[in-house]
């Protein structure tokens, strides 16, 4: 098939209101927008500003009232408890319905915010849909993030109640969700009305009296009750996600609701190529823009059944897990992280689980999150023998940047690029000065503002912060913060970030975060973090401490407190794990120290000394200690 790709672009850079008119068309609404742009709401504009609706009634309502009631919208598969559910569009609308009844009975309506500290349990699933219902703004939080995360997101979104689960289950671990909990409202100066926990088999804890509730009792005695969708203008905010700046403080990105729906849907037939009905699974976590994006709202707007997966792609059992789950779920295309399959293809590199189950159904898989390195995508092509696509996108957008849509016919595929740019994205790629550089020529990529419906209108409370961090370096660009060039044929190349943002198994993490975190150590006197390579997980944390010894410490509990220091303030995913007293740190004349220098003699490198450091004789301190603890290229 030739791919309709450059005329789809093509339509929408000729007339983009009348683009995303069309698209809008797809979505229900209270009432209908008019106008498709208003350049004068907001920081850069808003979309459909006349618009009115409800994302939960996108979701579900319209689709039960529209003959696919009996159709599960979920499907729950757990293989760490082993147990599943699937849940018909009928009954997730009825549970939807009785916890949003719950909710307003605590006294939640529009506006409020209401934090889902939870693992992937469908329970999660409806709570985010109970907020949408009731105008509500959720903020999830990654299970994996500790109290400190927890309480910094509790505080800055104020939210007025919190719905968690009593614990997660990680291999050879169970997470007691509840000791975090407490801990994050009592950190937290504002304090919520209530809580709302789900009892899970596995490990039950205690309820405080009056403040906690029991959600399987709330939803038993809601059963059955009719909750009205609450009208909400396009522009309202539908959630908060709370994503890593180059601060401890996390940026609240903000979702809207019409926008994000007209957005998403598209997405689903032009992007991913499934048609409403079919299955597709997002093997990410709710706690991450993936998952809002491609477990909850984008599955559920277009009429296809969602997969919530609780496990991980090996040893739970194995490494033939996601086949099992695609065979027997009837899955035709799946979305995860590149790290996923490097993970896979660590246990079984033959891909000897995949002959053992029927995978005639499917059809693509999709990477996101990390770079693709074209390694792994040629594995996964060999092993799966379906197109393997990379697309690009960030927490902010909330969907694809750049990509290969395989719903317009796919294009011809270069390794190590995403492809070219999605309409609605004018991604271009300047110098430091802001001025475009030439074809094949790396720089900062930038997309013309307005930026296309779905993405952040601002960041939570915090419209400066968004001015500053995103807009104010490149006058009418979105700065994207990834460094990367576009070539003779307009393929987009993401080649690394211009922040200290690192990517950890797919994970978005600021070392500017974990040096907080590390310098709160009493024995430390300064510190850098950086990410290094490392070939499963992309890149993992690396801090190098100067201490203070007079006081006789030994290196060693030093550093063993460093690393528990950052795991109970940021969270096991963090993956710390890397310490290494050093006598100085590397600095230029002014100060700064040079951290890039040490990220190139760390990964093995070509590096070249930089003309305004202090001392060359400490980068040689440096690489001893790297070679001592033999980080010294890409590690295993
Ligand atoms: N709750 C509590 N702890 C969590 C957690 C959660 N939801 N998710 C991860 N953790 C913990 C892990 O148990 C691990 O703890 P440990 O240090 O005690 O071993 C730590 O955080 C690091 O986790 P992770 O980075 O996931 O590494 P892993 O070794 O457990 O697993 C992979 C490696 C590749 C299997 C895993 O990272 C994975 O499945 N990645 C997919 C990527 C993904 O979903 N990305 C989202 C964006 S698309
Ligand atoms: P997150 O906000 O967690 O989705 O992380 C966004 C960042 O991950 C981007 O700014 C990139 O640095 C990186 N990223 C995501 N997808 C890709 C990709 N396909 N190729 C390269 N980098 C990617």
């Amino acid at each position: 098939m030739t791919s309709r790709y450059a005329e789809v672009y093509e339509s929408w850079r000729s007339n983009p209101e009348g683009f995303w008119m069309d698209q809008a068309a797809a979505i229900d609404w209270f009432t209908k927008p008019e106008t498709a742009f208003d350049p004068d709401l907001g920081v850069y504009g808003g979309w459909y500003p006349d618009g009115v609706t409800n994302t939960c009634h996108n979701c579900l309502d319209r689709h039960v009232s529209g003959g696919r009631a009996d159709q599960a919208a979920l499907i729950y598969d757990s293989p760490i408890t082993g147990s599943k559910r699937t849940i018909s569009y009928r009954d997730m609308l009825a549970e939807v319905e009785a916890f949003a009844g719950a909710l307003s009975d605590k006294g939640v309506g529009k506006g409020d915010r209401v934090v889902i500290y939870m693992p992937m349990v469908p329970e999660a699933i409806v709570a985010m849909l109970a907020c949408a219902r009731l105008g509500a703004v959720h903020s999830v939080v990654f299970g994996g993030f500790a109290a400190s995360e927890l309480a910094t997101r509790i505080e800055d979104s104020q939210a007025k109640l919190i719905v968690s689960a009593s614990c997660g289950i990680e291999p050879g671990r169970i997470v007691a969700y509840k000791p975090l909990l407490d801990a994050a409202i009592e950190h937290s100066r504002h304090k919520p009305d209530a809580t709302i926990v789900l009892q899970r088999e596995q490990h039950r804890c205690d309820l405080i009296e009056g403040r906690d509730f029991d959600y399987a009792e709330l939803v038993a005695a809601n059963a059955g009750r009719k909750v009205a969708c609450t009208p909400v203008a396009a522009t309202d905010p539908l959630y908060v996600l709370y994503t890593s700046g180059t601060t401890g403080q996390p940026k609240g990105v903000v979702r809207d609701n019409g926008g994000h729906m007209a957005a998403l849907h598209w997405s689903m037939h032009a992007m991913y190529g499934v048609k409403p009905g079919e299955v597709f699974w997002a093997a990410s976590d709710i706690g991450w823009v993936v998952g809002h994006s491609y477990i909850v709202y984008a599955p559920l707007l277009h009429g296809n059944t969602t997969i919530v997966f609780e496990g991980k792609p090996v040893g739970t059992p194995d490494a033939g897990t996601f086949w099992r789950v695609i065979s027997e779920h009837k899955v035709a295309v799946l979305f995860t992280a590149p790290t996923a399959f490097r993970a896979i293809r660590k246990e079984d590199p033959e891909g000897s689980f995949i002959g053992k189950y029927d995978l005639s159904g499917y059809r693509a898989l999709f990477l996101a999150g990390e770079r693709a390195d074209p390694d792994t995508i040629h594995w996964a092509e060999r092993m799966l023998k379906v197109p393997v696509i990379d697309h690009w996108w960030q927490t902010e957008t909330g969907w694809t940047i750049a990509g290969n849509p395989m719903g317009l016919g796919l294009l011809p595929v270069k390794y190590g690029s995403p492809a070219v740019p999605m309409p609605g994205y004018d991604v271009q790629v300047v110098d430091d000065a802001g001025h475009p550089v030439a074809a094949g020529t790396l720089g900062n990529i930038v997309v013309k503002l307005p930026l296309p419906p779905g993405c952040l209108p601002t960041l939570w409370n915090a419209e400066n912060r968004f001015r500053d961090a995103y807009l104010a370096e490149f006058p009418g660009y979105y700065k994207t913060a990834d460094a990367g060039f576009i070539d003779e044929d307009d393929y987009l190349f993401i080649m690394a970030r211009t922040d200290d943002i690192i990517n950890v198994a797919g994970h978005r993490l600021s070392t500017g975060g974990m040096e907080e975190a590390v310098s709160g150590h009493p024995d430390v006197v300064e510190c850098a973090v950086i990410g290094i390579a490392d070939s499963m997980k992309g890149q993992i944390p690396a801090g190098f401490i100067v201490i203070n010894n007079s006081n006789g410490r030994s290196e060693e509990d030093v550093e063993k407190e460093v690393v528990k220091l950052v795991r109970d303030q940021i969270g096991p995913v963090a993956a710390f794990k890397n310490v290494m007293v050093v006598k100085r740190l590397p600095k230029t004349r002014s100060g700064k120290i040079l951290r890039a220098t040490m990220q190139k003699i760390a990964d093995g490198e070509a590096w070249k000394m930089p003309a305004t450091i202090d001392d060359p004789a400490i980068l040689d301190e440096i690489s001893e200690v790297l070679a001592k603890r033999g980080i010294t290229g890409k590690s295993d």
